[in-house]
């Protein structure tokens, strides 16, 4: 049976061994699929140790994915614009990064929710490495606008600078004064109970998109649709996208992903 794996921490709640154990249902093939906890520093050890035991593949979480980049000696145009790593194969005994996250959110947005991007206003609120991960691919889908805010400023700067592309900036107290069309929440800021400031005048009639899902996606969901938001959607679609992508670039095989999605979103 192929070997596969997710590596951070914390990890025990990660639902990516449930997610890739029903893709290989869904396509008739056996994989075996476990959790590691892996702290910061030690991923080179914790790859190594997994190559020479047959694994052939490994998703990389919080707070690996710039050390994983760091160790990937070839890197796909995903990760080096991301700058991180989410998916670790090998090639000839040399780690190969990857990362699936932006597409992930591109293919929850587009395919499972149906929704357009080409020509639309959208505001990411955050420039650590979850909104490093789907700049490119927003700009990819044709988006008009990529307004970027963060608490500290000058990441958000660093940010607009290294994309070199007119259409993103720096989200500036006027840009709010007419309603975005896409309000994506890529902060952290949700694990610790709290909320990004934002003007209320950013949510009227926008799709209202955390980043990460369950609760720690609620009070920026809940906040969203009292300020006017249309839609609120946590990340668990995206998360089920980069499973899948992830498991097209190890198998060779494209999983379907709604019956996985339902799967998560009945109640336990
Ligand atoms: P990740 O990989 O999850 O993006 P990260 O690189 O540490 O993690 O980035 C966390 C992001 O959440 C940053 O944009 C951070 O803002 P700062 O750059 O100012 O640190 C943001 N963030 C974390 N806690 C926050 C809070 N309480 N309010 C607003 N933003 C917060």
């Amino acid at each position: 049976m192929s070997q596969f794996a997710v590596m951070g921490c914390p990890i025990d709640h990660s639902l990516s061994p449930v997610i890739h154990q029903a893709f290989g249902e869904l396509v008739g093939r056996s994989v075996s699929y476990e959790r590691r906890r892996v702290e910061a520093g030690g991923l080179a050890h914790a790859l190594e140790a997994f190559a020479a035991q047959g694994g052939l593949g490994v998703n990389v979480t919080v707070p690996l994915k710039t050390e994983a980049f760091s160790l990937s000696r070839r890197l796909s145009s995903r990760a080096l614009r991301a700058q991180a790593v989410n998916t670790v194969s090998w090639a000839e005994g040399a780690v190969v990064g990857d990362n699936t996250d932006g597409v992930g959110l591109i293919r929850d947005l587009r395919d499972n929710h149906g929704l357009a991007l080409r020509g639309s206003r959208v505001l990411l609120v955050g420039a650590g490495g979850a909104a490093w991960g789907v700049v490119g691919p927003l700009l990819d889908e044709g988006v008009a606008q990529l307004a970027i805010t963060n608490r500290t400023a000058a990441r958000a700067q660093a940010l607009v600078d290294s994309l070199g592309d007119v259409r993103a900036s720096v989200f500036l107290a006027d840009d709010g004064d007419k309603p975005f069309d896409y309000v994506i929440n890529a902060t952290a800021a949700g694990l610790s109970g709290a909320l990004p400031a934002l003007p209320e005048t950013v949510f009227p009639g926008a799709v209202a998109y955390d980043l990460v899902y369950g609760p720690r996606a609620q009070g920026f969901l809940s906040h969203a649709q009292r300020c006017g938001a249309r839609s609120a959607l946590d990340g668990l679609g995206m998360l089920v996208e980069q499973a899948a992508e992830s498991f097209f670039l190890w198998h060779g095989v494209r999983p379907p992903t709604e019956p996985v999605l339902q799967k998560l979103r009945m109640p336990s």
